[in-house]
């Protein structure tokens, strides 16, 4: 190695324990973390996550028990299987009951986390949801339930919460307008979303935001301001997955994000947010078969199995090639459970609130 190499690596690993240490970094030295390929940087940096969120967390794994409700959606955004364009997409929508013993069953399997994630399906107006959030925390007290449905209005978001919703995840999908603009049509606004987003907050719910990790037209700057954000916004949830191209969008021909940038974004989203409730998502597994075990040792500490019903779970195709999609709920927690343990960290079975929402 010459002295000048030397002295870049030396740089290198001493950002890594300035960010470990949480000390504050500039907006150069946070684009050179992520985009530094020295040898054994990305470990590194894991390991430096891993021992952050074995402080907070241990070495348990929250499971949550997803349950896609509905594949239909009023949005049109450039890279989303499920668009309104998408004529090719076979739609579905689930019932109230069927919703239900969707969680009965997550339930038995030991799920206290139920995510009802879907379109912007406007068939479900705020009573529909409000009178199945009531129906879930009736049936299941013990549980907490996390809404992930898009763009509403406060008044809404306020009746969700009140009817017992505890969390709700909305990704900001890049915390550049411009960026936000090149990824969306004209009629969405990133100013809304970011709206929606305080307003989740100031309500009282643990909140989830989160972006694509290598999605079209990226570039480093976007990703720096993305921490940026997560670092004002301090939300308790963060859901970050690569980019993946869906062969029916405008952006069929685009590039995937990569496993490398979404686990290093992992390790440094853990440094940066150190109690923070943090995916491996399904996306991730899908670049990559160990893709979710890399996730959860770069300090990722969530997983979230599907607990849909067998026969739609092939309809909710945001991406192409989505793991999961024929598998019973049971076989994919018993799978999700191995692939935990596999990697010397236990999944738990407990509701897994963020550490400043616990109850005593
Ligand atoms: N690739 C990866 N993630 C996607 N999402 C939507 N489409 C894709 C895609 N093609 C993500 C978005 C959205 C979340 C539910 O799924 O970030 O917020
Ligand atoms: Fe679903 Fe492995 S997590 S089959």
């Amino acid at each position: 190695m010459t002295a000048q190499e030397t002295y870049k690596r030396t740089l290198a690993f001493e950002l890594a324990d300035k960010l470990a240490a949480g000390k504050e970094l500039s907006d150069d030295e946070l684009a050179c973390v992520l985009l530094c390929d020295q040898p054994g940087f990305g470990d590194y940096l894991a390991e430096k996550a891993r021992a952050v969120r074995e402080q907070y967390y241990g070495k348990d794994v929250y499971m949550r028990g997803l349950i896609e409700f509905t594949n239909i959606c009023k949005n049109n955004c450039y890279y989303c299987g499920i668009r309104s364009g998408n004529a090719k997409a076979e739609r579905y929508r689930l019932s109230e009951e069927q919703i239900l013993s969707c969680c009965d069953a997550g339930y038995e399997l030991g799920f206290r986390t139920f995510v009802l994630q879907g379109g912007e399906d406007p068939h479900y107006t705020d009573d529909a949801i409000v009178s199945v959030v009531r129906a879930i925390k009736e049936r299941h007290p013990d549980c907490a339930v996390t809404l992930s449905i898009g763009e509403l209005e406060k008044e809404s978001y306020q009746k969700f919460f009140d009817a017992g919703a505890d969390r709700y995840l909305l990704r900001h999908e890049t915390a550049d307008k411009e960026h936000y603009e090149m990824l969306h049509p004209a009629e969405m606004s990133f100013d809304h979303r970011m709206q929606c987003l305080r307003d989740l907050k100031e309500i009282g719910y643990q909140v989830g935001c989160g972006m694509m990790v290598g999605s079209p037209y990226q570039t480093t700057e976007h990703l720096v301001k993305d921490l940026r954000f997560l670092q004002e916004f301090r939300p308790e949830m963060v859901g970050i997955g690569p980019f993946i191209p869906h062969h029916d969008t405008p952006f069929a021909d685009r590039e995937a994000g990569t496993v490398d940038m979404t686990i290093r974004l992992l390790s440094m989203i853990r440094l940066l947010l150190p109690d923070v409730l943090l995916p491996a998502t399904t996306a991730l597994g899908t670049i990559d078969p160990m893709g979710r075990e890399k996730g959860i040792l770069a300090g990722a500490n969530v997983v979230m199995p599907n607990l849909s019903p067998s026969d739609v779970r092939g309809k909710y195709l945001l991406y192409d090639n989505k793991i999961c999609t024929g598998d019973e709920a049971a076989e994919c927690i018993r799978c999700m459970a191995m692939r935990i343990s596999s990697v010397g960290y236990e999944a738990a079975v407990a509701r897994g609130d963020h550490v400043s929402f616990r109850m005593q």
